[in-house]
């Protein structure tokens, strides 16, 4: 059977932080997390066509972010490393182009650079028939960066440790209203601030799945993040009026929660035109979940 040349049009969806809680810190720095991810049917798109020489190159490279830097082709570079160390000689054929169509924001606390080069594994696994199961994609993931093995986890979860440790959770079927407000947050700064509480209790999914929608805990990253960035604050107090409004992961975006799409197309339309805003629905599953596999391929 001939393998596949091409994937197109691979969606690497946004996240949401649904609560946030920061519990304790690891020696390392790293900080011991409570959150609930949930997947958004918005986000960046990625094209990929196999090389037969072996070359990885990126067809719209990010202007300001180098090669060592783009998670990308770090994360191309990681599986090829891989598969080439289990064995796989063939190393001429490990090559792909990879086109990056960008609308999620840098530093915009929705996973973006994490959910690209989980795509970007989940796809060239499948193009290469390198045959690595979810689980060893998110043993990988975890090299690039924290959030990155949520996205090969294939549905929403609620996530311990630095956010590796998950379990699927059932989380409200709603459409999101999310706000950009146009400012990168340094997620390193944020959690290093002086100001971060790290003491917040523990809680287990039925606290969280038996609240009302969106007033389940809080983000413990909002207070450093807004007070850094006084735009989170302005775009929280807009949306506020609306719902529930808080922001995810450690900014800058915010959002807020509504029942039906009518209801976030109309809080959109009038959210002041300085902010970039959209509306999402909220998915059950990854949209390239049919990519991933718990059984070795043989
Ligand atoms: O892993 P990632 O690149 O997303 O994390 C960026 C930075 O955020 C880390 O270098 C670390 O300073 C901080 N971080 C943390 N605890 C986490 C996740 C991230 O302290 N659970």
């Amino acid at each position: 059977m001939s393998s596949p040349r091409s994937l197109s049009n691979c969606l690497a969806p946004a996240k949401l932080n649904l609560f946030l809680h920061v519990t304790g810190r690891r020696a390392d720095g790293y900080h011991l997390l409570q959150t609930v991810f949930q997947l958004l049917d918005h986000g960046d798109q990625l094209h990929f066509t196999v090389r037969a020489d072996g070359l990885l190159r990126r067809m719209n490279p990010f202007p300001g972010v180098s090669e060592e830097d783009d998670l990308v082709l770090r994360a191309a570079r990681l599986l090829r490393q891989h598969v080439l160390a289990g064995g796989r000689s063939e190393a001429s054929t490990w090559g792909a182009d990879i086109a990056l169509e960008k609308s999620l924001p840098m530093g915009g606390g929705l996973g973006g650079g994490s959910s690209d080069a989980a795509t970007t594994l989940i796809a060239l696994n499948h193009l290469w028939q390198a045959g690595l199961t979810r689980q060893q994609l998110m043993q990988l993931g975890l090299q690039l960066g924290a959030d990155v093995p949520f996205f090969l986890f294939g549905g929403n979860a609620f996530a311990e440790g630095i956010g590796e440790q998950m379990q699927p959770v059932d989380t409200p079927e709603c459409w999101y209203v999310v706000i950009e407000p146009g400012v990168m947050v340094p997620t390193p700064a944020i959690f290093s601030a002086k100001s971060l509480t790290r003491n917040s209790k523990h809680v287990t999914i039925a606290d969280f799945s038996s609240s009302p929608i969106s007033r389940f805990g809080k983000n413990d990253l909002q207070a450093v993040a807004a007070d850094l960035f006084p735009e989170i604050a302005d775009a929280i107090e807009w949306l506020s009026a609306h719902g529930a409004a808080r922001m995810t992961g450690s900014g800058a975006c915010v959002f807020c929660a509504m029942e039906t799409e009518s209801a976030a197309q109309h809080v959109v339309k009038q959210v002041p035109t300085h902010w970039k805003a959209w509306s999402a629905k909220a998915l059950k599953q990854h949209p390239m979940a049919a990519f991933l596999s718990d059984q070795t391929a043989t």
